[in-house]
């Protein structure tokens, strides 16, 4: 099976418990609970951090059905930063996952109160995992919690807006690509080891962490040269938006060339961290993927 034929596999099991989940109606809460579904299920949506999630469960010899809440549980954080960080206060942008951003379609406060509902809805699928011991539950709850709140993606937020107004040092900018994206794309990876049965000390939990941060710093390198020189067709987003905004990027110090060259050493690296473990491969080429990717 090569990479594109692993990922459409999972995606696809990613998609179907996304939407079983989503089956849920109540008319009275229909704006809402429409354009939860309308985010979570838009079809150019990559799904990289359940799949992230699975896939260090698989390295790990866990039992899927102990991932897959997991995984869902990330995508949904994901979407709903993405639902909030579109919004007019924060990215005013208008084209995400190849369809009209949720403030767009659904207008802002169902966009807000979507994002709202999508994370706790979030905390609920974890805490309803039977497949995981309540122990392991309690460190998935914590380690989502921490990465999506101000000591992770939030506080990337922060600094994402900070470096508006000025240019960011720096050092303070890989701070904010490792809060703002890299944050979440940890937890992925700890939620799979968690998935298979290990705790957060171990030292196989702590080689998967050190590959999830850079392969998370490499895949917002790459985010920024994809906003900087893509077009919308292509990107399925809108483009351009650093720009607009003025925002403090790779591209503040470097070009787009050298930006995708230090990606790349840091995926380098991050491939290192897990070069011991059996059954590597498809994380392996899936660092290179993600360098790769054009959208
Ligand atoms: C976009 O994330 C926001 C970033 C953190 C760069 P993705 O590139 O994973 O977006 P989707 O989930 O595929 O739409
Ligand atoms: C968004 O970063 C990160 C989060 C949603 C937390 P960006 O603003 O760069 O993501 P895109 O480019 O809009 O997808
Ligand atoms: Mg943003
Ligand atoms: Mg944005
Ligand atoms: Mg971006």
């Amino acid at each position: 099976m090569n990479i594109e034929q692993h990922l459409a596999k999972d995606v696809q099991v990613i998609n179907d418990e996304i939407e079983a989940l989503c089956q849920r109606k109540d008319p009275d809460f229909a704006p809402v609970l429409d354009a939860m579904a309308y985010s979570l299920l838009a079809p150019r949506a990559k799904r990289i951090r359940p799949v992230l999630t699975l896939a260090f469960c698989r390295l790990f010899g866990g039992d899927l059905a102990a991932a897959l809440p997991c995984a869902v549980a990330l995508e949904m954080v994901h979407t709903y930063s993405l639902i909030h960080d579109d919004l007019p206060c924060m990215d005013n942008d208008e084209l995400r996952r190849g369809r009209p951003t949720c403030h767009v379609a659904y207008g802002e406060a169902t966009a807000l109160l979507s994002g709202d509902a999508l994370l706790t809805r979030a905390f609920e699928v974890l805490g309803e995992n039977t497949a995981m011991s309540d122990r392991t539950v309690r460190d998935a709850v914590q380690v989502l919690a921490r990465a999506a709140g101000a000591f992770g993606m939030i506080g990337g937020q922060v600094i994402d807006l900070a470096g508006e107004k000025e240019i960011l040092p720096l050092l303070r900018l890989l701070k904010l690509h490792e809060n703002k994206t890299g944050a979440l794309i940890v937890a992925s990876a700890l939620l799979g080891c968690l998935s298979a049965g290990l705790t957060l000390s171990d030292e196989r939990t702590k080689a998967a962490k050190r590959y999830a941060e850079g392969i998370g710093l490499a895949f917002q390198i790459v985010d920024d040269v994809i906003d900087a020189t893509a077009t919308v067709e292509t990107a399925g987003k809108s483009v351009g938006s650093d720009q607009k905004q003025h925002k403090t990027t790779f591209l503040s110090y470097y070009t787009a060339q050298e930006a995708l060259a230090y990606a790349h050493r840091v995926s380098e690296e991050a491939k290192m961290s897990i070069a011991s473990f059996e059954g590597n491969e498809f994380l392996l080429e899936l660092a290179d993927y993600l360098i790769k990717r054009k959208f």
